[in-house]
């Protein structure tokens, strides 16, 4: 179904929300499920929340890592047994996505957080014959949000929070060269899945909107994160580069979730704007900020909406 009414209120110019986490609501008898639980931001995020009272489901693609992650938030962060579960996801893989939205179904749901990702790797491709940094970043989370949008919509303040990166300006999305055919970059790659990432929470954000969802859609960013994201550039100068360049301005998991813990639960966010950690490198506010022309170009962003369907077989409106 396209939608016929492409009129969203003008979005404010920008918002800063400082120490957003001490705002935060009591998420007590709320079930948020986490991608990529298992380290870096989502397993910052996932304790931030179940630190709130919520519930929490860590998506991790190996189930031994997550169970070190569950443990973890158990033994050190006195999270309740009872609040934490993980279930195997592989977002290459989409039968595995399949299993892991039945799984994450059996429950109610309020909070779905887009979050693992893969960045500058080596050219592979899905089954589906698409480059990997594009069928992990979007095309999984694409299947996975279409097949929970109608258990989030029986939610109290359901939210998708999609996780992208600052640098999804840069991207350029060709929706008909997505196996990477024409000449292959791991960091042209990445900056596409993650437009991809954002042009897909604004659209949804406008689909939801459109036919009087509860639900909304937020896009937020970590700011430079100090976990092993970055240690899979196939270039060694720009592994030691990355490393160095977030040893000196990163941010540990913890802060660098900031954003996305906001965009989560917070009562003042605004999900017309894109949301990143600011200033503090340790007590960071929220910033929200327009986005910038390429994510909001709605015939684009119909157009990736479609090759998502066709390449997923999963349409959430269908
Ligand atoms: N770190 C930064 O500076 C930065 C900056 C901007 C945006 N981001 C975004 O933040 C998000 C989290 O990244 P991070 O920094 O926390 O990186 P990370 O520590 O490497 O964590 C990525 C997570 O994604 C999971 N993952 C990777 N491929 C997967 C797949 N096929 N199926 C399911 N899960 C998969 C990983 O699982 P395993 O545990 O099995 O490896 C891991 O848990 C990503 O979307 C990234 O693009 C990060």
């Amino acid at each position: 179904m396209e939608p016929q009414t492409p009129s969203p209120a003008p979005a404010p110019g920008r918002s800063r929300i400082t120490a957003p986490l001490s705002g935060l609501p009591d998420l007590t008898g709320r079930t948020a499920v986490v991608t990529g639980g298992a380290g870096g931001l989502g397993l910052a995020t996932a304790r931030g929340l179940a630190r709130k009272g919520a519930d929490v489901l860590l998506g991790v693609r190996d189930t031994e890592r997550g169970e070190q992650a569950r443990r973890r938030l158990i033994e050190q962060d006195h999270v309740r047994p009872q609040q934490v579960a993980i279930a195997q996801l592989d977002l290459l893989d989409l039968a595995s996505v399949h299993r892991f939205a039945a799984e994450a179904a059996r429950r109610p749901l309020d909070i779905l957080v887009l979050n693992a990702g893969i960045s500058s790797v080596p050219l592979r491709l899905s089954r589906q014959g698409v480059e990997s940094q594009f069928a992990t970043n979007h095309l999984g989370h694409f299947a996975l949000a279409g097949r929970l949008l109608d258990v989030l919509g029986q939610g109290t303040d359901p939210r998708v929070v999609t996780v992208s990166s600052a640098l999804y300006k840069g991207g350029v999305l060709d929706v008909d060269d997505l196996a990477g055919a024409h000449g292959y970059s791991p960091g042209r790659a990445y900056s596409r899945s993650k437009l991809a990432n954002t042009m897909f929470a604004v659209e949804l954000g406008h689909r939801l909107a459109e036919s009087d969802s509860p639900v909304r859609s937020f896009a937020a960013h970590p700011g430079m994160a100090r976990t092993p994201l970055h240690t899979t550039y196939p270039s060694a100068v720009t592994r030691v580069a990355t490393a160095v360049a977030a040893r000196v301005i990163g941010r540990d998991p913890g802060p660098a979730a900031v954003a996305v813990l906001t965009a989560a639960a917070s009562a003042q966010v605004d999900p017309r704007l894109f949301w990143g950690p600011a200033g503090s490198r340790t007590r960071p506010d929220a910033l929200g900020v327009p986005f910038a022309a390429v994510a909001t170009d709605r015939s684009a962003a119909r157009r990736l909406w479609s090759a998502s369907v066709r390449l997923t077989g999963v349409d959430p409106w269908g």
